[in-house]
């Protein structure tokens, strides 16, 4: 669809560069480009792709203006945290859907798709899942349960599922996780299978963070993902998370990196951008955060398969990141007050070109 749109109008994206920066607002080959406060995902339509953002479930419920704002802005949501085991199955065989149901038909009412997140991880796991507890053998069945419950509870309405999350170490390595420890590499292929069973339509992730660009960390995967599709195993996209800081930069080869894994049959996206600084904010940080937000979308709008952009949390409101980084915040396209940073007009100046 977005080479579709961009061949079309080629000419056209000559002459409104001739013509000087361009602004949101600028007319387009098949009608006026949607005025500068759309939304990004009006934007994001016109480029081909779905923008989204993780959202907090009790900030959904009490803030209006927030609620507002992620049916304004969206056209993906992604649960930040209550799809996640530990709030879907807090008791062996006591599900609870009740919080994601909320999310999924919000989603719904407001024509927007949802990502999945996340089914196998080391964190945010019931505290009934443990090795004290557990053989090797029912923790396997135990995993193989709840993403065939989990998925088949939310058949047809869940796009993307982060089926396995953070499965590396940055040097490569395996991650030391009670998966691992217990059932083996084999696990992400279980996994993988399980799901696929479970939802035949949703497509299928890996994801991670620092597995932007080329490294120790997005080799391991390369190796990971060839040997799994070799072997018949439905892993269908690779989830770039996209936790940046300004103080660290953004990798040069982003691009390359999304290519050599949409090479191997994969689409790609962005699963969790943010941007955080050491606080104060300063007029450099804040500018380094916009570009630190549109080279990771401009990588993606320039890759083939790159097919959704979400923010992890887009208000400094709720944001995680200043109670994990201390003394660092600010990650987000807007402040606590809900106003637009640098970086927001950013995103939809980037789109906005795309989608001309
Ligand atoms: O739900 C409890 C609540 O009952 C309790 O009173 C409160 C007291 O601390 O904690 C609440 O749980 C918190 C949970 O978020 C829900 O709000 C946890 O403490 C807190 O640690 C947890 O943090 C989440 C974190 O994952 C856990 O690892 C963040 O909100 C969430 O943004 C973050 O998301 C992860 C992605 O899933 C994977 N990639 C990295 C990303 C950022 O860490």
């Amino acid at each position: 669809m977005r080479v579709r749109v961009l061949a079309g109008v080629a000419l056209l994206t000559t002459l409104t560069l001739a013509a000087g920066p361009a602004t949101a607002a600028a007319p387009t080959a098949s009608g006026h480009a949607p005025s500068a406060d759309a939304g990004l995902r009006a934007f994001a339509d016109r480029a081909g792709l779905r923008v989204g953002t993780a959202v907090d479930m009790a900030a959904l419920a009490g803030d209006p203006a927030y609620r507002t704002a992620v049916a304004h802005e969206f056209s993906t949501v992604t649960a930040e945290n209550v799809m996640k085991w530990e709030s879907t199955e807090p008791q062996r065989g006591v599900h609870d859907w009740a919080a994601a149901d909320r999310l999924v038909d919000f989603a719904r009412a407001h024509r927007q798709l949802v990502r999945g997140h996340t089914l196998v991880w080391h964190n945010q796991n019931p505290a009934w899942v443990n090795e004290q507890d557990l053989t090797p053998a029912q923790l396997r069945a135990a995993l193989r349960r709840h993403i065939v419950d989990e998925v088949s509870h939310f058949r047809g309405r869940v796009w993307h599922w982060d089926v396995v999350n953070e499965i590396f170490n940055d040097d490569g390595t395996w991650r030391d996780t009670i998966w691992l420890r217990n059932l083996g590499p084999g696990y992400v292929a279980d996994a993988f299978r399980w799901a696929h069973q479970a939802d035949p339509r949703a497509t299928l992730f890996l994801n991670d963070y620092n597995n932007e660009g080329l490294n120790a960390k997005t080799d391991a995967y390369y190796a990971l993902v060839k040997q799994l599709r070799a072997a018949g195993v439905p892993v269908q996209g690779y989830g770039v998370q996209g936790h940046l800081a300004v103080q660290y930069g953004v990798p040069g080869d982003v691009l390359t990196n999304l290519r050599r894994f949409e090479q191997l049959g994969l689409r790609t996206a962005f699963t969790e951008v943010d941007v955080r600084m050491p606080l104060p904010a300063d007029p450099i940080k804040v500018q380094a955060q916009a570009q630190g937000f549109t080279t990771l979308l401009q990588a993606c709008l320039l890759a083939d398969r790159c097919v959704s952009y979400t923010l992890w949390g887009f208000t400094d409101r709720y944001s995680w990141v200043p109670g994990v980084f201390d003394g660092e915040g600010s990650a987000t396209p807007f402040d606590e007050n809900l106003a637009p940073k640098p970086a927001y007009a950013a995103l939809r100046d980037t789109l906005a070109l795309a989608g001309r």
